[in-house]
């Protein structure tokens, strides 16, 4: 069983249809790789995904479990809602951290806000607070930040910022993490640290779905690419089938426009 069905997703704003009858899946452990040129709808895709837009048709089913399916919409419940969120992390391209907070606290902030909702907290909080505080720093490590823990986030570089945003991330325990376009605010000397974070990731087996620019990134990490134009999946499968024996004239046009300006 796929841990992601995608089943014909549309989204529109005000009349504009941004995404059309997006299909796709996503099995266990796997990297999916969406590009496209600039409006073609992949963060409002990854944005639906996360639960940040609702969109007007289609079904998202993890691990079997339908968490959204727009003919049967489920009440306003935010905690169902919240709940519903936990399945996926996102990093975005700005990093997105709360700057008076340390690397250390902006990956363990989230996960402290939800261990308050558990009946246990009040009589294990040292515990609780304790082990999150553990997995913060074994995060960090993992991100080669270690001496970094206590550094604020002007006190970091963009790929360090961005490593400790993909820390914040992996500590809810998503199951899927989606990045959009991760290093597009990099320089180029920084993305490539990051870009090395997200693969180690991938050799972990982390099910991540990435939105880039990196095409020759996207080539060697991902085990499937799915190529949108005009809010539209016009074409998908393996690297190989999408980059070496491209069948769409629009994906086409768009590598090799690509291809030219890098
Ligand atoms: N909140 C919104 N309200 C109205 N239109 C929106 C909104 N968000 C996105 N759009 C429009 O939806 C289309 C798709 O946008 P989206 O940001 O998903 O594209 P993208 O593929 O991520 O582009 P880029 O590569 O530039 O990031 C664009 O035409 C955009 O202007
Ligand atoms: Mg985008």
């Amino acid at each position: 069983m796929p841990i992601l069905e995608v089943q014909n997703i549309h989204k529109s704003f005000d009349s504009t249809e941004v995404l059309r009858d997006i299909s796709f899946s996503l099995e266990r452990g796997q990297a999916l790789a969406v590009i496209g040129s600039s409006g073609s709808g992949k963060t409002t895709l990854l944005r639906c995904l996360n639960f940040l837009e609702t969109p007007d048709g289609g079904k998202i089913i993890v691990n079997g479990e339908t968490l959204f399916d727009a003919d049967a919409p489920a009440g306003r419940n935010d905690a169902e809602t919240r709940a519903k969120r936990l399945h996926f992390g996102m990093v975005f391209q700005q990093f997105n951290l709360f700057p008076q907070y340390t690397a250390l606290e902006n990956v363990m902030l989230a996960s402290q806000l939800l261990a308050e909702q558990r009946p246990d907290y009040k009589q294990d909080r040292r515990a609780i607070l304790e082990g999150i505080e553990h997995h913060a720093i074994d995060l960090l490590d993992q991100m080669s930040l270690s001496g970094r823990m206590n550094h604020y986030p002007h006190q970091l570089s963009g790929g360090q910022q961005q490593r400790v945003a993909i820390a914040r991330a992996l500590a809810l325990k998503p199951d899927i993490l989606c990045f959009d376009e991760p290093t597009s605010a990099l320089d180029p000397e920084l993305t490539g640290e990051v870009l090395r974070v997200i693969r180690s990731l991938a050799d972990q087996h982390m099910t991540m779905i990435i939105v880039t620019h990196e095409m020759a990134f996207a080539r060697d990490v991902a085990d499937h690419v799915v190529f949108m134009d005009g809010g539209v999946i016009v074409e998908q499968g393996t690297p190989e089938q999408v980059f070496a024996d491209t069948q769409n004239e629009r994906t086409r046009s768009f590598l090799s426009r690509y291809a030219q300006n890098s």
